[in-house]
């Protein structure tokens, strides 16, 4: 049974790599684990509350000497050297960015799993730390602004006074910037954002925000991340960045290209337009900045009086509940490594998300992975929402006049000459039309899944009706109920295997 260590991290890191709950967790998988003494003391979690989840406490130079070691931040050379030869570590490694840290890691003749590696796909979303982090990173942001900011966010009306609601521009919605824009809006704020990927208007507007279109094309991409964008929608949205900062009293930048500096979007003469006591948070400023003038990791205020936070431990503000999330894709990322559940920790580089986290294996360096392409990312051809497209060709309504009298001389027509019971059904059949396409033209693309299922009972109405006829005396009659078999047959299995395609992209063991 190998030994899990959860270690103390730095002093500045208040998260901790496990909780009592997902030690638990760890204990179900076989594993024993072993807590260094205090190692959960900063984000709320006693030495006590590990014993009763089944951990033992224990000296730092054991809780180092445990088979596996999880942790939050990459260790330093001196915590390199502490691990137990064979060594597993797991940990927020950013391979991409330092491979010098991978270097030392295989010299150690260990293996190496880093966490903000995990692949940005549906399966592996339960592993996916930056995502939790930047959820709650995205919310803190907020938080640290309403602070900073004079003001209140929503606006009143009172005895005293009119109050205007605080106006907020949130740059890049996606994990971080939703959250940004939830927990802005929420608080009252009228709430813009922008961000380079048009598919993400309809979020942006699901939680109380508004989305800025670029009207200028991007390319698409297969991966769940933005590719870099082009000078002429850099143009454009520099433009649109000046607006908004003379504008608005808080701006959040989360614009993030996976692998690159961040984009610098906010200028210093924007900054200097901005109203005194304005509030810029810049979530990338570990990665460079979005914003011209932050200092990652400190507050900075501008001569115009304008508060700059490049806060680098946001996530780390709320480390309770940061550790809980963190510790629960820990423990979901060891739950895959363990398929037996008898505290053996085994990689199977078929697997793509335990190909893609394998930055060292055993010393050998494993990075970079092989590019992981996301099956339920917009394909290319994807329509754009209708704040970027041009609008549909719609019918002149001469021709739809003209469509409309045909249809209602048709009716006529086949009523008064055809022989009963065809007009009636020919009746139900036009009106069936009609009903059909203003109900099943207006459900939306994510809704066409249940659709099917309504389109598998009518055809199974099909099939009894065909089946009714097929033993009719004439030949005609039997070759159509045939067809009509076979036709709604094809649509009611067609109709299960694709489903059943779907789904298996949402279970365990492989995307298919
Ligand atoms: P994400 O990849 O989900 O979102 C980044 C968004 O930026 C994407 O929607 C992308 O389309 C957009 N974007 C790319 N180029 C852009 C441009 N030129 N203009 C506007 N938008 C653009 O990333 P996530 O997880 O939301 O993280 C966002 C940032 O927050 C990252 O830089 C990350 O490192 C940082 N972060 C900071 C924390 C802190 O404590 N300061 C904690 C967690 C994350």
């Amino acid at each position: 049974m190998t030994q899990i260590g959860i270690v103390q991290e730095g002093p500045d890191e208040a998260r901790v790599a496990a909780t009592p709950a997902t030690v638990q967790t760890l204990r179900k998988l076989g594993y024993d684990v072993a807590v260094e003494a205090g190692a959960g003391h900063r984000s709320s979690y006693p030495d006590d509350e590990y014993r009763t989840a089944g951990a033992e406490v224990v000296p730092t130079a054991e809780a180092w000497a445990s088979g596996i070691i999880l942790k939050v931040n990459a260790p330093t050379d001196a915590e390199i050297t502490r691990l137990a030869d064979g060594a597993t570590i797991i940990a927020l490694l950013a391979p991409a960015f330092r491979p010098d840290l991978v270097e030392k890691l295989a010299q150690r003749g260990i293996t190496a799993l880093a966490l903000d590696a995990v692949p940005r796909i549906s399966r592996a979303q339960s592993m996916d730390v930056l995502s939790s982090m930047a959820n709650i990173a995205g919310y803190r942001a907020i938080v640290e602004a309403a602070h900073e900011f004079g003001r209140f966010f929503t606006g009143q009306v009172t005895a005293a006074g009119k109050v205007p609601p605080a106006k907020v521009l949130v740059a890049g919605a996606g994990v971080a910037g939703l959250a940004a824009i939830g927990a802005a809006s929420s608080l009252g704020a009228i709430v813009r954002a922008t961000d380079p990927r048009p598919e993400v208007a309809d979020q942006v507007s699901s939680i109380g925000g508004t989305y800025i279109p670029v009207d200028v094309e991007v390319e698409k991409t297969t991966d769940g991340y933005a590719k870099a964008t082009s000078e002429d929608y850099d143009r454009r949205a520099a433009e649109i960045y000046t607006e908004q900062a003379a504008d608005v009293d808080i701006i959040v930048t989360t614009a993030l290209i996976p692998g690159r500096a961040a984009p610098r979007l906010i200028t210093a003469s924007d900054v200097a337009a901005m109203k005194p006591g304005s509030v810029i948070v810049d979530m990338a400023a570990a990665q460079g900045g979005n914003v011209e003038g932050s200092v990652a990791g400190e507050r900075v205020v501008t001569d115009n009086g304008v508060i700059i936070l490049g806060y680098t431990d946001l996530a780390s503000r709320l480390s309770a509940q940061a550790s809980q999330l963190y510790g629960t894709n820990v423990a979901n990322l060891v739950t895959l490594l363990t398929p037996l559940k008898d505290g053996q920790l085994t990689l199977d580089f078929d697997d793509v998300v335990q190909r893609s986290v394998t930055v060292v294996r055993d010393g050998e360096v494993t990075w970079p992975p092989p590019a992981v392409q996301v099956a339920a990312a917009p394909a290319a051809s994807a329509p754009k929402p209708a704040a970027v497209v041009a609008e549909p060709k719609r019918m002149s309504v001469g021709r739809k006049i003209a469509l409309i009298v045909v249809g209602i001389a048709a009716l006529f027509a086949v009523n008064a000459f055809a022989p009963a019971p065809l007009p009636q059904h020919f009746t139900v059949l036009m009106l069936s039309v009609v009903i059909g396409f203003y109900v099943i033209g207006k459900v939306h693309h994510a809704l066409h899944t249940p659709l099917m299922s309504v389109t598998n009972a009518i055809s199974g109405v099909i099939i009894v009706g065909a089946m009714l006829q097929i033993t009719d005396g004439n030949p005609v009659v039997q070759v159509l109920a045939a067809v009509a078999v076979l036709v709604a047959s094809i649509n009611i299995f067609g109709g299960f295997a694709v489903t059943r395609r779907m789904l298996n992209m949402f279970t365990k063991g492989g995307q298919k």
